[in-house]
């Protein structure tokens, strides 16, 4: 009971309540305060309190000894609003101390919801904790100045007769001068609500309404409301009509299905290979939906349609956005290479590379993140460089090979290296390494179906896409379309390596139900698949006793290898054709390593705490992984297939750490470090060519599919078919020149920002620029010129895209301007598409 017998209480939960909202109002503003004029700022600072003296004050009131009922209310009230609202702004703060972002509860809710999430958030409790300490002892330290300031103001303003809880001193005061002394408080307390009003009016909604809003209200807000975007109609017109016209159009030529963007009905020629019964996948070619296209219209075979019951579906022949180079001839080297000699491609191995950045693939002298290294040393003299440059050369010496891209460090030897892998290719051979390639979504499990479905992810936060159609066919269901084409593969007939089936296999030595990705990978078409939940039960095959979590998503990658090895084994036994999908995952945070791993120190002793600490754990992991992209290859060397396999090794996405920006991981982060990945085509038979294309992982499977043909690798049919289905994805292949523009129009990039439906990040393969798109309210628009600032270290921010056009304008020029003016509509008009293709239901 709160009495006053306990004075310290009521003062103390008040105390509470006010440090809690105005610590997290001040965080709010801090984090916002780069993109708002500071005289602006400071104008309408009163405004943004509103709500937190409100809340303070009524507080107040419920604590003051009154009447029974405002009692038992203030008794239930009081205690539970002010406990919420400091858990809220530990949580806040706990959240701004690890990733220097702001917290939306909106994402916290859903994450809670996955049991797997739950642990993820759990990893940040130390931090949770620490500021939960903090707002404590500062309530404490504040209580007596909270009183201080409500007691004689509120109680003033609201009573003529002084309180019981009155300080002591104006009890002593007659109370003739007690309400002399009221006169003013009350006028000065009018005269500052009708001037915050007053500010409160004039303000411009955006953004300053979301910067007012505190803790407990935006909480609960969050928790109702349902997402706040419009719904999407079916009426969502292309923004730059004048580059589609019909002058533009391009007539169907051989494989290639034209190009007339005019959103009204057609129909999709439904292609020889089309005509049985297909795989999940390919709904759009099936009999009974062969009538349904054209973006906007909802009709089929000529008459309207219910339009719940009709799904939408990708045509190439009416994507405004979409630009082929397939009629470009194969890269000079490529076609000579494949002239020579058969380059066989019977197996197909898609790395996926958890959070691995291009700059660590490899590690280069000179970059950012080595200038980073160095700057951490007060002093270096030549004898401690030359030993950090020799530990430096270690860090990705796999990458160096795989890429063809020296890290620039002198060679030097170490005894545990004789146990790494060594290229058995040919000088001068090993495949594509592709420069400049931006991943299409910062959350891992949607830049998956990008990598191995070929179409963009679902700009909804989470794993939505489960819920809806992923628009286009995954390799792993292209693949069981060529199985339906083929007989049995042991007969005698199928020694051919292109009459043998395909077989579908994904692995990972972590949990496979974070965020459903079971589901998902399921619905990809996976036929058989290995995480943390099958290789840690007892009965497992390759079950050890010591089997070690090295995070809280499961194991080391070198738990998969015996998996592997089996995989490889039974396809050959069985004379079937292996799509090995692998995610790795020790470049994971927390970067932890298995025990008995050394784990190496980049930075200086003195800055390495605090400060480079991740960063270092980072590298180190990368290292780790590094080593073990080798044990990989070596195991394809060991079976014998090296020759015969084509290794794709791609980044998920980045990872910014502090060391890059303010803000730190992927989350709503749109950095370009959480974006540049490391894209190869390995094959030990095919010549090592360096690329540069301003692309995204789209561009995997249409590349995929181009190297099978080209390589002779499939039999007539499926080559069929797959030079079919390269004219129906978006992305360009990448053994061709890459087009940054056709006719006007520029090969535009997207990439989700983590959870997926708050922000966008927009560019074009034809210009330096990027901007990061807000799709919901509460985030800046952000450009950069990645030209001029390739690690983004100055942004120009607007709460409005006139806002930020104008200061693009101003800083690089009108052309600058114009394309983010045309890159805002763009990529509005391609969130709403790509719903629309999934058929999202909101
Ligand atoms: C299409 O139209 C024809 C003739 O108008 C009709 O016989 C046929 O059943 C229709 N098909 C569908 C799928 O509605
Ligand atoms: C369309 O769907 C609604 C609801 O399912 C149904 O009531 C209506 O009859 C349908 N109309 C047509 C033309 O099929
Ligand atoms: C290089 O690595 C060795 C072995 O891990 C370590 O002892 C040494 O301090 C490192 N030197 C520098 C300059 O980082
Ligand atoms: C793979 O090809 C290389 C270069 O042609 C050759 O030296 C090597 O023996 C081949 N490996 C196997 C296992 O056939
Ligand atoms: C890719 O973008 C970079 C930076 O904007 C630019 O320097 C380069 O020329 C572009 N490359 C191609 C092939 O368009």
């Amino acid at each position: 009971m709160l009495t006053s017998r306990q004075p310290f209480v009521r003062p103390f939960l008040l105390s509470i309540l006010v440090v809690s909202t105005v610590t997290s109002k001040l965080l709010h503003l801090f984090q916002h305060a780069g993109s708002i004029p500071t005289a602006l700022l400071a104008l309408y600072f009163p405004t943004f309190f509103i709500q937190e003296v409100l809340l303070s004050a009524a507080t107040w009131f419920l604590l003051q000894k009154s009447t029974s009922l405002r009692s038992i209310v203030g008794l239930i009230l009081v205690p539970a609003t002010a406990s919420l609202t400091f858990c809220l702004c530990s949580s806040q703060l706990g959240f701004y101390f690890v990733t220097g972002s702001e917290i939306r509860w909106d994402a916290v809710t859903s994450v809670g919801n996955d049991a797997e999430g739950r642990k993820l958030m759990l990893s940040g409790l130390k931090s949770f904790l620490g500021s939960a300490a903090i707002l404590l002892i500062m309530s404490w330290i504040f209580t007596r100045v909270c009183s201080a300031v409500f007691d004689p103001w509120l109680s003033a303003l609201f009573s003529t007769q002084p309180t019981e809880d009155m300080h002591e001193e104006s009890m002593l005061d007659n109370p003739k001068a007690a309400t002399r002394r009221k006169r003013p408080v009350r006028l000065w307390t009018i005269l500052g609500v009708i001037g915050t009003l007053g500010l409160w009016i004039i303000r411009p909604k955006v953004p300053y309404s979301h910067m007012s809003g505190a803790i407990p209200f935006t909480f609960l807000e969050a928790l109702v409301a349902s997402p706040a975007e419009a719904h999407q109609s079916g009426d969502n017109a292309f923004p730059l009509p004048e580059l589609i016209s019909e002058g533009h159009w391009k007539a169907p030529d051989g494989r290639f299905k034209g190009w007339s963007p005019k959103f009204d009905m057609g129909t999709t020629t439904s292609p020889d290979w089309a005509s049985g019964k297909l795989p999940p996948g390919f709904e759009r070619w099936s009999q009974k939906n062969k009538h349904v296209v054209g973006p906007n219209t909802i009709k089929a075979n000529g008459t309207e349609q219910n339009a719940t019951t009709i799904k939408n579906y990708y045509n190439p022949v009416n994507d405004p956005l979409r630009i082929t180079n397939l009629d470009q001839k194969l890269l000079e080297p490529l076609t000579l290479a494949l002239k020579d000699r058969d380059v066989p491609i019977t197996h197909v191995v898609l790395v996926m590379m958890e959070s691995t950045r291009k700059d660590v693939f490899p590690f280069k002298s000179g970059s950012h993140l080595h200038r980073e290294i160095l700057n951490s040393y007060k002093s270096l003299d030549s004898d401690l460089l030359q030993q950090l440059s020799a530990n430096l050369s270690h860090l990705t010496p796999i990458s160096e090979i795989l890429t063809g891209e020296s890290g620039g460090f002198p060679k030097t030897k170490r005894d545990a290296e004789s146990s790494l892998w060594e290229d058995t290719a040919a000088a001068g051979m090993g495949g594509l390494n592709v420069n400049g390639v931006l991943t299409g979504g910062s959350l891992s499990f949607k830049s998956e179906i990008v990598n191995h479905c070929g179409v963009w992810p679902l700009p909804v936060d989470w794993m939505d896409e489960i819920k809806s159609d992923i628009y286009q066919p995954c390799i792993m269901q292209v693949l069981d379309l060529f199985n339906q084409f083929k007989e049995s593969s042991t007969t005698e007939s199928s020694r051919d390596l292109r009459d043998r089936k395909w077989t579908s296999i994904f692995m990972q030595a972590v949990t496979g139900v974070f965020a459903d990705q079971n589901i998902l990978n399921d619905q990809m078409g996976f036929k058989k698949t290995v995480y943390r939940e099958d290789i840690g039960q007892k009965g497992a095959k390759h079950y050890h006793d010591d089997i070690e979590e090295i995070n809280y998503f499961g194991y080391s990658e070198r738990e998969v290898y015996p998996y592997m090895e089996d995989a490889i084994d039974d396809a050959i036994k069985n004379n079937e054709r292996l799509f090995l999908s692998h995610f790795t995952s020790t470049t994971h945070h927390p970067w932890a390593l298995p025990k008995g791993v050394q784990s190496e120190q980049y930075f200086s002793d003195e800055s390495l705490i605090g400060k480079h600490e991740d960063m270092n754990s980072y590298l180190n992991s990368v290292r780790y992984v590094d080593t073990w992209l080798g044990d990989m290859l070596s195991l394809l060397d060991k079976k014998g297939i090296a020759n015969e396999t084509l290794v794709v090794l791609v980044g998920d996405h980045g990872q910014a750490f502090q060391e890059d920006s303010p803000v730190t991981g992927c989350y709503e982060n749109g950095h370009i470090s959480n974006f540049r990945v490391p894209l190869v085509f390995r094959h030990p038979l095919l010549p090592k060519i360096q690329i540069t294309a301003n692309t995204t992982s789209i561009s995997i499977i249409p590349t995929i599919l181009d190297l099978l043909v080209q390589t002779k690798s499939l039999n007539e049919k499926d080559s069929g078919i797959a030079l079919d289905l390269m004219n129906e994805y978006e992305g360009q292949s990448l053994i061709r020149p890459y087009k940054a523009t056709d006719d006007g129009r520029q090969a535009w990039n997207f990439g989700i920002i983590s959870a997926g439906g708050e922000m966008l990040s927009v560019g074009s393969a034809a210009v330096p620029y990027r901007l990061i798109l807000p799709l919901t309210q509460g985030f800046e628009f952000v450009f950069s010129n990645i030209e001029t600032d390739p690690d983004e270290v100055n942004l120009l921010r607007g709460w409005s895209v006139d806002d930020l056009v104008s200061r693009v304008r101003s800083v690089h020029g009108d052309k600058a301007g114009q394309w983010v003016a045309e890159a805002e509509k763009v990529g509005k008009w391609w969130a709403g598409e790509t719903k629309r293709l999934y058929n999202h239901a909101e």
